[in-house]
């Protein structure tokens, strides 16, 4: 049984159909991605599974249960995690106590709040960010703000991590450190992963497979390298701004 199956997965907002009867599956221990030009509802969808959104219509199974429609805290005590595309730490509390925050609230038993001080640290330790209890988000870059938010991602000890955009603003060195520190989560701590892109270079190098979206379709599901030369693949990624298929 797949980890997680959406079906027939739909989000409208108005008249506007933003997410358009959309099905997968994400299998336990694999690294997906989930790749389309900007507008095309990867957010959308993400936000659909996290309880941001309500779906319109449609089921979103995770380890058997039903969980489309139940809030987002609800949907963190199952076992999701997600990064938000825009960070938005507390400016005003420690990088420490940003992460705390998310391993006390984002788990469904008593953590104790020693516990909670010590998955903090250790987040903050993996994705190499200072643990200290005064270091704070002062002069943090693009790069340092999206590590910050998988750590307070990986506090809430998910099972399944839903990253998006982690590349935006990044410079090519940054993008590459990003991809590996994806892939030493799921090695290290064998969390599965779904990586949301709108580019599709380095991506391609750590994903087991891609769903490919246009329009709030999906246009594609199968193996990176076959996407890179499937035509509507291709022609989605030329005929935007977008970079082409396999530029970085
Ligand atoms: N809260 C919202 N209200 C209205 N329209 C939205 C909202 N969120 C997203 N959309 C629209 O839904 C479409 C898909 O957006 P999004 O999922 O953010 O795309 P992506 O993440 O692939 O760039 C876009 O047309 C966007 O403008
Ligand atoms: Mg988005």
């Amino acid at each position: 049984m797949a980890m997680l199956s959406a079906t027939g997965l739909t989000k409208t907002f108005g008249a506007l159909v933003a997410v358009n009867n959309v099905s997968f599956e994400v299998e336990q221990g694999e690294i997906l991605g989930l790749i389309g030009p900007n507008g095309s509802g990867k957010s959308t969808i993400f936000n659909c599974i996290a309880g941001m959104y309500a779906p319109s219509a449609g089921s979103i199974r995770f380890q058997g249960d039903e969980i489309a429609g139940l809030t987002a805290d609800r949907v963190c005590h199952k076992g999701i995690g997600r990064t938000f595309q825009i960070p938005r730490p507390f400016r005003n509390l420690s990088l420490l106590e940003n992460v705390a925050l998310s391993a006390y609230f984002g788990q469904d038993r008593s953590a104790s709040r020693s516990n909670c001080w010590r998955a903090a640290e250790q987040a903050l330790e993996l994705v190499g960010l200072p643990s200290d209890a005064h270091s704070t988000t002062a002069g943090l870059g693009a790069a340092a703000l999206k590590k910050l938010e998988l750590a307070r991602a990986i506090a809430t000890q998910p099972r399944l991590l839903l990253a998006d955009e982690s590349l935006n603003g990044l410079d090519h060195h940054e993008m590459e450190q990003a991809a590996d520190m994806l892939q030493r989560i799921r090695r290290d701590m064998g969390i599965t992963i779904v990586w949301v892109e709108h580019i599709m270079g380095v991506l391609m190098r750590v994903v087991d497979r891609v769903v490919v979206l246009d329009h709030g379709e999906i246009i594609f599901v199968g193996g990176p390298s076959a996407a890179q030369t499937d035509a509507r693949v291709v022609e989605v990624y030329l005929g935007t701004s977008e970079q082409p298929a396999g530029a970085a």
